[in-house]
């Protein structure tokens, strides 16, 4: 007998795309922006004094609550603060699931779902998408304490309406978290639910839209009650008064924001062009990323041979993913570099 809980003795835990620790590789393998983040977070940075570092952060980050607040036209009670978008999900598995509340989400999808749900000892109901991502009917019936849909979906880009999360919101009957870690990169997105639905919790990043993944900051959107539920269980100082300053800097630099996306998006449309012509199969996607399928299910071996050339990817050894590849969204130059790696692979494969 260990000297862990038995659900965590057996769980595998997460496993985190690779981090290559050179700094001369094409690194698209975990969806960082490949823009700097704005020149403001850079100065603010600077000018971090050793008296704000002595003394603990504002518990609650009000100064980026009241900023995210305005970008997304709601009160800054409705935003919780947190160590990137995963830390709200772990405190969302531990709020609303346990051994007798599961959690439900289609797949395949963030591949933390699971591990937090076994983390948490609870039931995973797992409901397949169509091939066309389309949101799983059934979802909604299955009386699940949470329900997560990610939106844009990873791995894949897919976006789902909002009038549908909507309805499955209306229909569900404990908590639904969106999880718009990539939304900056979609055309639409779900804030107006939260004004509606009682029951809804949005997810942001700071990770992917603003250049912060180094920096682990995130926030929850959601009506006051159950934000204030959340705070029960998130630590005391979840963020520090370094990240606060520094997202509060991002968030209010929309303008600098909005370049950065475009640029992403606007390679995201070249890059799924080219890898068609080269004959891969790429759904058009929302999120900064996209999935290539390999018609000539080498998938693994366009992987490996890639990464002896510091080309790095994702690949997911799930059947349902198996001659497909994720592939974040470079610079001009890094795409070009891994279209050209590429094209010399797919040659010698003949
Ligand atoms: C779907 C999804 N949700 C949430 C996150 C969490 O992002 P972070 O903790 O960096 O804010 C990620 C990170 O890759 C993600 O892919």
């Amino acid at each position: 007998m260990g000297y862990f809980r038995e659900n965590i003795e057996k769980a595998a835990g997460y496993q985190p795309g690779f981090q290559p620790r050179q700094a001369n590789v094409v690194k698209l393998n975990t969806n960082e922006n490949p823009y700097p983040p704005s020149p403001k977070v850079m100065k603010v940075l600077s000018e971090i004094g050793s008296e704000q570092l002595r003394r603990y952060p504002d518990p609650t980050g009000s100064a980026f609550r009241e900023a995210a607040a305005e970008v997304n036209g709601i009160g800054p009670d409705y935003i919780m603060c947190c160590n990137g978008g995963d830390e709200l999900l772990r405190i969302a598995f531990q709020a609303f699931c346990d051994e007798n509340r599961p959690v439900a989400y289609p797949v395949p999808t963030y591949s933390l779902y699971p591990v937090l749900a076994e983390l948490q000892n609870c039931k995973a109901i797992e409901i397949p998408f169509d091939n066309e991502f389309n949101l799983p009917a059934k979802l909604a019936a299955s009386a699940a304490g949470l329900t997560v849909v990610c939106n844009p979906n990873a791995p894949n880009g897919s976006f789902i309406n909002v009038d549908e999360l909507a309805s499955l919101a209306d229909e569900a009957r404990g908590v639904l978290l969106i999880d718009e870690a990539y939304v900056d990169f979609a055309e639409k997105n779900c804030t107006a639910l939260v004004k509606d639905f009682d029951n809804v919790i949005i997810l942001r990043s700071t990770s992917k839209g603003y250049s912060l993944a180094g920096l682990r900051f995130g926030y929850a959107i959601a009506q006051p009650d159950l934000i204030a539920g959340l705070v029960k269980v998130k630590d005391s100082y979840n963020v520090d008064v370094v990240a606060i300053a520094a997202a509060t800097a991002a968030i209010r630099d929309q303008n600098y924001f909005q370049k950065t996306v475009e640029k992403v998006k606007a390679e995201r449309t070249r890059l799924t062009g080219q890898l068609r012509n080269l004959g891969f199969d790429v759904p058009d996607s929302s999120a900064n990323f996209i999935l290539a399928e390999c018609k000539n299910s080498k998938a693994v071996e366009v992987y490996k041979k890639l990464t002896q050339r510091n080309i790095f990817i994702r690949y997911f050894a799930y059947p349902e993913l198996k001659d497909k590849l994720r592939i974040t969204i470079g610079t001009a130059e890094q795409n070009d570099t891994l279209l050209l790696a590429l094209k010399e692979i797919l040659y010698e494969f003949g």
